[in-house]
């Protein structure tokens, strides 16, 4: 079954198509790859499935049921939560008050709750706060939880951010470029992350340049171009196919000379 569904999505920005009938899905229980040469459209997908670009055409549905429309903090509360290409984390913050904020999104008393402060409303801050510990927790930053997040190093900062979507207690997690920067030994480190993150019963949508990465940790990838799906397999199939090579090299495959 589909968790996360896009059905023909265009996405225009003035003449340009960003997006041109895309459909694929994230299915229940898998860790899918997103690829495609710089500029195919990765990140708008994100942007759509978020609720931070609306498509000219086509739907996006949650479980069977349409979010288009919605509003990114509406769409978080359905249980879908991101990470972005950049880091944005709050910088002035302290790493548990950055994974806090993400839990106050699926609060159920809200900003009235927040101010008058009742007891049910403290029991669901004293919730929230362990909520976020335990994301802090099972990526490795525990130590940091009261550590101002711009003075994490980098690849602390990144793991984060997956703290922070983690927190929301989503049901599917989109990670944008997770290793953008980080050394052998923590994209290895990340694999075994994104791994213990499918067995926590989240679904995951990768989008990665370092296909050490993809295929080591991707069931299934995705390939566009130029906004297009140029391809859909499993992690050996995709790098064997010739539109694939050819969409990252820009010229026709060449077979192998002996
Ligand atoms: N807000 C925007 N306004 C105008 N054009 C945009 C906007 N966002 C994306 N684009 C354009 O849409 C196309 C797809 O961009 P997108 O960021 O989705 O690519 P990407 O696959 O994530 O690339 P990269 O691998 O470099 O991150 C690009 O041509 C980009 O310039
Ligand atoms: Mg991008």
């Amino acid at each position: 079954m589909a968790t996360l569904e896009l059905k023909n999505i265009t996405v225009k920005f003035g003449g340009l198509v960003a997006l041109s009938d895309l459909s694929f899905s994230i299915n229940a229980g898998e860790i899918l790859g997103l690829i495609g040469p710089n500029g195919a459209g990765k990140t708008t997908v994100f942007n759509v499935l978020t609720g931070v670009y609306q498509a000219s055409a086509g739907d996006v549905r949650f479980e069977g049921t349409s979010i288009l429309g919605k509003r990114p903090h509406q769409i978080v509360s359905f249980g879908v939560a991101r990470t972005f290409q950049n880091i944005r984390l709050f910088s002035n913050m302290t790493a548990i008050e950055n994974a806090m904020v993400a839990r106050h999104c699926r609060s159920k008393k809200g900003v009235v709750g927040a101010i008058f402060r009742t007891r049910s409303q403290k029991h669901e801050e004293a919730q929230i706060q362990d909520k976020a510990r335990e994301a802090l927790a099972f990526m490795g930053v525990s130590d940091y939880a009261d550590t101002v997040a711009s003075n994490l190093p980098y690849g602390l900062q990144r793991r984060l951010e997956i703290a922070r979507a983690l927190a929301s207690n989503p049901r599917v997690l989109l990670l944008d470029e997770p290793a953008a920067g980080m050394n052998p030994a923590e994209s290895a480190a990340l694999m075994r992350d994104i791994s213990r993150i499918s067995d926590l019963g989240i679904d995951v949508l990768l989008v990665e340049h370092d296909m050490k990465v993809v295929m080591g940790v991707c069931s299934r990838i995705v390939c566009v171009d130029h906004g297009e799906k140029i391809a859909e397999g499993g992690p050996e199939e995709i790098q064997n196919n010739p539109k694939v090579i050819e969409a990252y090299l820009g010229q026709p495959a060449k077979k192998p000379t002996k």
